[in-house]
């Protein structure tokens, strides 16, 4: 697996997602057995990197994460695991509750990273970034990210942040670039900021193109896999695909070790 270092920290290139484990919104105890064999095939396939939300089916998509780990038996040293305080808790002592809430469902003493998961119109930075590195002074958290952080909000993050921004979580598929027009991408890249690519097959509505269709021929992958490939093969780029089928958490993870050709990153591009 291909890796990226920041601030001394190194991260796989693809990481696993949970958006809908465990349900959406809300919990959904229907979908438990469903939600829990997608993390044994993801977690005993290796990946390491597993993001999650206190939003993702209401918490319960981070029960089901500790559940897994312990019943694999992984080490937690050997995970990275990211989760995410909601817009609506931003507040000093939300964020504090909020991380403590995320740590008593995973039955994890600490987060890997946490990030802020949306900014909100109403949030004082100042009162949430204090809250932040408290968690980090306290050791509840090792490293801070952001998410769906155009350039200007980035930029005053990173000033108010005693500890590195080391990430921004945004929308970026081979057919959705939004934060590459808006700059965030090569903000990210020149300033040591991974862009963590989130929803990187389009949350399944990813239609082939002829190109992509012929580059992946070439290399007896799928579509899918060459869209993934595209994203990692870019300096600062990490990403989280979901999926509940092993057969596509597998090929999702072998992604990483394809290597597009200059052309083929050209026309890709
Ligand atoms: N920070 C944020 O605001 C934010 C927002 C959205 C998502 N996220 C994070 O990013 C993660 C990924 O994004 P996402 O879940 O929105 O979308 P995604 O990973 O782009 O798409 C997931 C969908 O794609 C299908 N899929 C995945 N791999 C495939 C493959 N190799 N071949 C065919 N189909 C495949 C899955 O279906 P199958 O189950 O059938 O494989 C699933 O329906 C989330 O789970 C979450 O952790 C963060």
């Amino acid at each position: 697996m291909k890796n990226e270092t920041v601030h001394n920290l190194t991260l796989p290139k693809i990481g696993f997602g949970t958006w809908k484990i465990g349900g959406e919104s809300s919990p959904n105890p229907k979908t438990d057995s469903v939600s829990l064999s997608a993390l044994h095939s993801a977690l005993e396939l290796g990946y390491t990197h597993i993001d999650t939300a206190e939003t993702y089916a209401a918490g319960h998509a981070e029960e089901l994460i500790g559940q897994a780990v312990r019943e694999t038996r992984i080490k937690r040293e050997s995970l990275f695991i990211t989760s995410k305080v909601a817009p609506e808790h931003l507040a000093y002592d939300r964020v504090i509750r909020s991380c403590e809430a995320s740590l008593r469902r995973l039955q994890m003493d600490y987060l890997d990273l946490y990030l802020i998961h949306w900014p909100s119109a109403g949030m004082k930075p100042e009162g949430t970034f204090w809250a932040l590195n408290q968690l980090v002074k306290d050791g509840k958290v090792k490293h801070l990210g952001v998410s769906n952080f155009d350039v200007k909000l980035l930029r005053q993050a990173q000033a108010l942040s005693a500890t590195p921004i080391i990430t921004n979580q945004v929308p970026y598929s081979i057919s959705d670039r939004p934060y590459v027009k808006n700059g965030v991408l090569e903000y990210c890249q020149q300033n040591n900021i991974l862009l963590t690519a989130y929803s990187p097959v389009n949350q399944g509505n990813f239609r082939a193109t002829k190109t992509l269709q012929s580059i992946a021929q070439a290399h007896s992958a799928t579509p899918h896999q060459i869209a993934l490939a595209w994203l990692v093969q870019q300096p600062r780029v990490i990403t989280i695909p979901m999926s509940f089928n092993p057969i596509h958490i597998k090929e999702n993870r072998e992604a990483a070790d394809i290597v597009l050709s200059d052309e083929e990153m050209k026309q890709l591009n």
